[in-house]
């Protein structure tokens, strides 16, 4: 078989891939990185002929050509170099945010539906054991129908302040003007809202909001500066098969959980907080003769699996190599992969919308379905941001509730 050739733009947390594309039968042959410090010893690590760019298009040029790109950049600005790579004919990996404005979810849309490569939504978190579970319960059809479905991703890095400001993660300190200091807490949504939709194959159509805002911390939150100030964003959607979403976007409240539960016509399934590895699956007794009315375990994986994903660090457990291994597979095949360009830009108008419902005041939006060329048109100028741009473009829209 032969190897696919990746490149990666952004070298920070996407070379936690690297090891995973070794195991799919890929290699790593270029990477495009603005800090050139990072340039130190990757020639001896993938090979003489191993190139490290500082600028993207020299990078497309790399001798021997690019099969697929993975964007590990900065988390807003994934959509124009995604383009790019579609236009070169280039498979393209992008995770998080696929697009940091409506307009140019528009444009990338358009640009996957031309091009011969394959545009891949790289979220990872359906890939956790277990998220993989209920997808197969759920899958499976003794659930039934899926009427109501909620997840959190509850990330806080809580310091005293003093501390917090001596991290380098705390990225006041570093840079005032990265992503971090200004994401509003709707856009981080990809781990809550994603999963749910990859597993009930529902489609967000209408978005409401509102924020839980917590001024004068005492602590600081490594994750997110102290600009925005809201702690979490509880996000509801009304999905196309009349099916209701909660999700939380990066939350920063309680306790540290992935949690999930699915509600159906005939039972559920869900994480427990706190043990968030274990599966508490029940039906109504009433509901599915046969079936036991509850079930508490924790997901197996193979011995051969658990030593893939050893092999390849290990990430998100496990998340990240089956992410590759998921990817690769589809682009060998040709075949469409599941979370596809309508996908992504579906996650992010979410969030784009969510963000504009906090603002004001739990108003419903739309979530336009971009497969449609008119619908498109609304879109295609609405360049409103929360974020400063490396070209040093200033932001559009208040990134906190108040
Ligand atoms: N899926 C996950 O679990 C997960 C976890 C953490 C981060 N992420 C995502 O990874 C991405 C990167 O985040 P990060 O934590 O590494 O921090 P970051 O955004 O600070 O780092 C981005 C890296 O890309 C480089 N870069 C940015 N623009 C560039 C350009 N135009 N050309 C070349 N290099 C460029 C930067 O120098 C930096 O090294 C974001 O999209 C983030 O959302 C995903």
């Amino acid at each position: 078989m032969k190897k696919l050739r990746v490149g990666i733009l952004g070298l920070g947390r996407a070379g936690a891939f690297i090891k995973s594309l070794y195991l799919n039968d890929a290699v790593f042959v270029a990477t495009c990185e603005t800090q050139a410090e990072m340039n130190y010893g990757l020639k001896e690590l993938y090979g003489e002929d191993f190139g490290f760019y500082t600028d993207f298009e020299e990078f497309l040029k790399h001798p021997g050509g690019l099969d697929v790109v993975i964007l590990g950049n900065f988390f807003h600005e994934h959509a124009h170099y995604a383009i790019r790579c579609l236009e070169e004919g280039i498979h393209v990996i992008s995770e998080c945010l696929s697009n940091a404005t409506m307009a140019e979810g528009v444009a990338l849309v358009r640009a996957a539906e031309k091009s011969k490569a394959m545009y891949i939504y790289g979220e990872n978190y359906p890939y956790y054991p277990t998220y993989i579970e209920a997808d197969k319960v759920y899958k499976g059809g003794t659930l039934g129908k899926v009427l109501f479905a909620e997840s959190e991703y509850n990330h806080p890095l809580l310091l005293p302040l003093a501390e917090a400001e001596k991290m380098t993660t705390y990225y006041l300190r570093k840079f005032e003007k990265h992503w971090r200091n200004y994401l509003p807490r709707t856009y981080y949504i990809q781990h809550s809202l994603a999963p749910l939709m990859f597993v009930t194959g529902s489609t967000p159509k209408t978005v409401t909001a509102f924020p839980s805002y917590n001024d004068g911390m005492e602590m600081g939150d490594q994750l997110t500066g102290p600009n925005v100030k809201d702690r979490a964003a509880i996000v509801l959607t009304q999905n196309d098969d009349h099916s209701v979403f909660r999700v939380t976007g990066m939350a920063s409240f309680g306790a540290e959980d992935i949690s999930f539960r699915f509600c159906c016509d005939k039972g559920q399934i869900e994480n427990i907080r706190g043990m968030d590895d274990h599966i508490m699956l029940r039906y109504d007794a009433g509901c599915v003769p046969g079936k036991e009315p509850k079930y508490f375990y924790k997901p197996e994986i193979t011995p051969e699996e658990a030593e893939l994903v050893k092999k390849a660090g290990g990430g998100h457990e496990g998340a990240d190599f089956r992410t590759i291994r998921e990817a690769l597979k589809y682009i060998r095949e040709g075949k469409q992969y599941p979370m596809d360009v309508y996908f992504a830009t579906t996650v992010s108008s979410v969030a784009i919308q969510a963000h504009r419902s906090v603002i004001a005041g739990g108003q419903p939006f739309e979530i336009p379905d971009f497969h449609d060329e008119e619908v498109r048109k609304k879109y295609e100028n609405d360049h409103d941001t929360p974020f400063w741009g490396s070209d040093g473009s200033a932001p559009t829209m208040p990134c906190s509730s108040h």
